[in-house]
């Protein structure tokens, strides 16, 4: 029987076709991602220096030879490999399960391509299921979660959980995500919002989708 661990990896090993010799290659957080930079050092690929949306990954990284670039040093970003919690057919996603989304969102901002490698059980119709992961500063933690619940939605704060940025998580339940670009915005207008886990505006490019099938990769 195929797991989930295995579509991971099957996805995890499949992105390597997106990585091109000597370029800056931009590199996510999660689970599948770790597969990735395992994947990735195995290949021996000549790719000398990366960008990276965590701490954690950074290590990883770094433990293999990849030097770790500031992303301000770095012009352009050909390429960013990242999981995901949850991605839609318009390629709209929720991201934030690791806690990663303000630097993922920074660095797919800046990336020419986003590549998101993911298994076939975070392909949804409708986001909102996996409960949507917002970066919040700490001082506004109990005003945002009354704005969240004025949406709507179920927000719960992610205790003992400190983002690499020095801020807290509400996970938000509840929310049926029939228009993520225009909730992604209300979201980030809530004064003490640092960043929210919909990657609407700036979704995917290319789905590497893994399913007991194989991998589908899907164009947006
Ligand atoms: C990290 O903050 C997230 O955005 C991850 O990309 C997402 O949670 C996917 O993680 P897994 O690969 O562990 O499912």
């Amino acid at each position: 029987m195929t797991t989930q661990d295995d579509l991971k990896r099957q996805v995890a090993q499949s992105a390597l076709r997106f990585v091109r010799a000597g370029q800056v290659l931009g590199v996510g957080t999660g689970s599948t991602v770790d597969l990735f930079i395992d994947a990735l050092a195995a290949a021996k690929l000549d790719v000398k220096q990366a960008v990276s949306s965590s701490e954690r990954s950074t290590a990883k990284l770094t433990a293999i030879g990849i030097e770790v670039l500031d992303l301000n040093d770095v012009d352009e970003l050909p390429v960013y490999i990242d999981g995901a919690d949850e991605i839609d057919g318009g390629f709209h996603m929720i991201k934030g399960g690791g806690a990663a989304l303000t630097r993922e969102k920074i660095i797919a901002a800046v990336a020419k391509t986003f590549v998101c490698i993911a298994d076939a059980s975070k392909r949804v119709e409708v986001l909102g299921r996996f409960p949507l992961p917002v970066e919040v500063v700490p001082m506004a933690r109990a005003h945002v979660a009354r704005e969240l619940a004025r949406l709507g939605g179920r927000p719960v704060w992610r205790q003992g959980v400190v983002t690499d940025n020095g801020n807290v998580i509400l996970d938000v339940h509840g929310l049926s995500i029939t228009e993520p670009v225009a909730t992604e915005s209300r979201i980030d207008r809530i004064v003490g919002v640092v960043t929210n886990g919909l990657f609407a505006a700036r979704g995917a490019d290319v789905l590497l989708l893994g399913s007991a099938d194989g991998v589908r990769e899907l164009r947006r």
